[in-house]
């Protein structure tokens, strides 16, 4: 057979058409190749962080079997996914994944599969293993908001029909995607971005967990740079682990393209502080030398706007011309007529200022 060959020298033949070509176990490095935010996903309610309240709320239910359909949601990466996996763990021990029907948008979650495959999943009676406490099944909608709003109508019936022996969970970023009849046969939870007490925790868990060298300077930056977006924070810290033994403020702000703190003081001050042409050149230098686009330092000097002091009118003034800039910049205008223009309005509001002194 043509595509059968020998590859071992050995005589074990391998089919080149089969699925899997797999050779004996897996590799070493096997372990190493999961990404982090995956390998540190909480295992269990207790190890969300943050969002103690609800969480807590959420585990009484589970425990005292009176789980009521759920609607989770709240921006990206703060543990929703998370908390109902370690919701449906519980329930059902490791096996979970038999006992629950998981959708997300890369699904086909039209009104036919609603019709259908939920249906059908709801309706069949579950069986009771000895492990499992509770026969409930569990429907896991993730991504709800993307849902076409024929699907969300058709599974308004459905939720009612099957609630006695299924629970409804919806995960989704913006709850007003969602229809009010749905969200009103739930029980919301909002999960907000973690603060940086928690995520400095969790953080420093992984950073044990992996034997990390990292100094203040550089867990303050992970921080910062996470806004609340867990996973954003364990990303950024994988990525410059691999670019740097040491983490440093240095390597994470590298690492993510981000204009250094630092940066930003001297480039406000040059804006402040300098003529025209002189400012053109040193910006245009360091955005060269240091491979920064424009629209961060754009956000970034605006973010130290808001800090200094000045006149309440000329500071209005300058953001809002900083606002159109970056707005312009987000249509791809040209970087070096943005720049001038940002110069410009930092000119404008320096005559201001002079003025306003007299
Ligand atoms: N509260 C949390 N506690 C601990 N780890 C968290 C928490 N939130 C997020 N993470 C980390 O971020 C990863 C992504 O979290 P999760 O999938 O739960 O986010 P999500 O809220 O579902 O986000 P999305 O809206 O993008 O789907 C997890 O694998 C985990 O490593
Ligand atoms: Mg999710």
């Amino acid at each position: 057979m043509a595509e059968m060959m020998d590859i071992d020298g050995n005589g074990h033949s391998y089919s080149s058409k089969g699925k899997t070509v797999l050779i004996a176990g897996n590799p070493p490095s096997a372990a190493k190749a999961i990404p982090w935010v995956e390998k540190y996903r909480p295992q269990s309610l207790n190890d969300v962080a943050a969002h103690r309240d609800i969480v807590d709320t959420i585990d009484r239910l589970t425990t005292e079997n009176r789980l009521p359909h759920l609607l989770l949601y709240g921006p990206p990466g703060t543990g929703k996914t998370s908390t109902i996996l370690a919701v449906a763990r519980k329930l059902y021990g490791a096996q979970y994944h038999n006992m629950i029907l998981e959708l997300n948008a890369s699904d086909d979650r039209g009104i036919d599969v609603v019709r259908q495959q939920i249906q059908d999943f709801a309706s069949t009676q579950s069986l009771s293993f000895g492990f499992v406490k509770l026969s409930v099944k569990l429907v896991l909608l993730d991504e709800a908001d993307a849902m076409t709003k024929d699907a969300q109508f058709a599974l308004r019936r459905v939720i009612e029909k099957y609630t006695k022996s299924t629970r409804f969970a919806l995960i989704c970023n913006h709850v007003n995607k969602i229809i009010p009849a749905l969200q009103s046969r739930c029980t919301r939870f909002r999960f907000a971005p973690l603060d940086a007490v928690h995520v400095t925790e969790r953080l420093k868990h992984v950073i044990k967990a992996e034997g990390l060298d990292v100094d203040d300077s550089g867990l303050t930056a992970l921080v910062q740079l996470s806004n609340g977006d867990m996973r954003k924070a364990l990303n950024i810290l994988q990525s410059t682990h691999m670019a740097s033994q040491q983490i440093t403020e240095e390597a994470v702000y590298l690492c993510t393209g981000n204009p250094l703190p630092k940066d930003i003081e001297q480039i406000s001050f040059w804006l402040l502080n300098e003529k025209f042409a002189d400012s053109f050149k040193r910006i245009n230098e360091i955005k060269t030398r240091k491979g920064l686009a424009l629209v961060d330092i754009v956000r970034e000097v605006t973010m130290f706007v808001f800090k200094i002091k000045m006149p309440p009118a000329i500071r209005m003034q300058l953001i809002n011309d900083l606002a159109d800039i970056e707005y312009r910049l987000s249509f791809g205008c040209n970087d070096r007529l943005q720049l001038g223009s940002a110069i410009a309005s930092f000119t404008r509001a320096r005559s201001a200022l002079v003025a306003a002194a007299q």
